[in-house]
């Protein structure tokens, strides 16, 4: 090949020279938005952070009621959910289950109703479920309440993610 072949054109070096600037800075630009478009959905475990409820030493064979805190991260949006759980101590387990009606939502209470004090009641359309959160078949529930992911580590009780139970 002769030196001639391989002389590179005023334009072509142009070319090259502007494309090779021009992706650097479309680079430099795309990168940040794409990290900040991304990075919060791809940050892992904000949601199953287990969360501290009580001391074992709070529990009874009897579910109570308890108001528990924490951080919540909704991808962009940052806030501060209350959560409740009954919890309560069944066969040398903690158990805590989800309050919310598995017929329409609304909240139960346990031991509220006079005829059927060893049950959740729900209110709203008198449906039942028995201690365990079990639904009392008749009643408008067509499943147990929800349970939480339960941890006992140094005495203390912290719940994770509800799940749901057939
Ligand atoms: S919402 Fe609980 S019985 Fe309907």
């Amino acid at each position: 090949m002769s030196e001639r072949d391989h002389r590179v054109s005023r334009r072509q070096f142009l070319t090259y020279t502007l494309t090779g600037v021009g992706g650097f800075m479309a680079a430099g630009m795309l990168m940040p938005m794409a990290r900040f478009a991304l990075d919060p959905a791809l940050k892992a475990g904000a949601e199953t952070d287990m969360k501290y409820v009580c001391d074992v030493a709070d529990l009874t064979e009897v579910p109570q009621k308890f108001q528990f805190t924490f951080e919540q991260v909704d991808v962009w949006y940052e806030s501060e959910v209350t959560n409740e759980a009954y919890i309560y101590i069944r066969d040398d387990q903690v158990m805590a289950l989800s309050p919310k009606c598995t017929h329409l939502g609304c909240t139960v209470a346990y031991g509220t109703n006079e005829e059927h004090p060893e049950r959740f009641f729900c209110p709203c359309h008198f449906g039942m479920f028995d201690e365990n959160g079990i639904n009392i078949p008749g009643t408008p529930p067509q499943r147990p309440l929800d349970v939480y992911d339960v941890v006992v580590e140094d005495g203390k009780v912290y719940v994770g993610q509800i799940n749901q139970r057939t």
